[in-house]
């Protein structure tokens, strides 16, 4: 008769004990990306992925990245982090001329982008406000 009540409490103990381990392996096996037809309803989430990935854009990491191996050390003459007087002729071009030349690159020195190829337009202006902001 003891074993009637015995037997069910525990498996509901296996259970218990099974279940957070299991969840663990499920979340580590799943597949690192989705492929995504065009046009799907997949496609649409996948944007609002990527826009939520432009409005979290780092500057201080990406900084760190891309721009960091010139811009710190000052090589081939790059004007350093947050060393005023290198940046105040630069300062003076205005804004615009900046962007353009972070944007575009000033050749030779200089590569487009800084050779953050994932960056946009408007992360390459951020990144430049950084740099620009530390040097005042
Ligand atoms: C391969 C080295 C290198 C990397 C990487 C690099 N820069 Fe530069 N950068 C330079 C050099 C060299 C200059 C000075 C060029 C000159 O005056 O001819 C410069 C100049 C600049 C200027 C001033 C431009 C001007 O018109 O005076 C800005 C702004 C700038 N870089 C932004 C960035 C940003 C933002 C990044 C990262 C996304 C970056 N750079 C990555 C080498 C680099």
């Amino acid at each position: 008769m003891k074993n009637f009540f015995i037997l069910p409490i525990f498996c509901m103990g296996m259970t218990a004990v099974a279940d957070p381990g299991e969840d663990d392996i499920i979340a580590r096996i799943q597949k690192v990306g989705t492929v995504c037809i065009q046009g799907t309803d997949c496609a649409a989430t996948e944007q609002t992925t990527t826009s939520a990935d432009a409005a979290d854009f780092d500057v201080v990491s990406s900084y760190e990245q891309s721009c960091a191996t010139c811009h710190n050390l000052g090589v081939a003459g790059a004007p350093r982090f947050a060393e005023p007087s290198e940046w105040e002729p630069r300062i003076s071009k205005g804004m615009e001329a900046l962007y353009n030349s972070a944007i575009n690159g000033l050749l030779p020195t200089m590569p487009a982008r800084g050779m953050c190829f994932n960056c946009s337009d408007d992360d390459i202006r951020a990144l430049t406000d950084y740099m620009v902001d530390a040097a005042r």
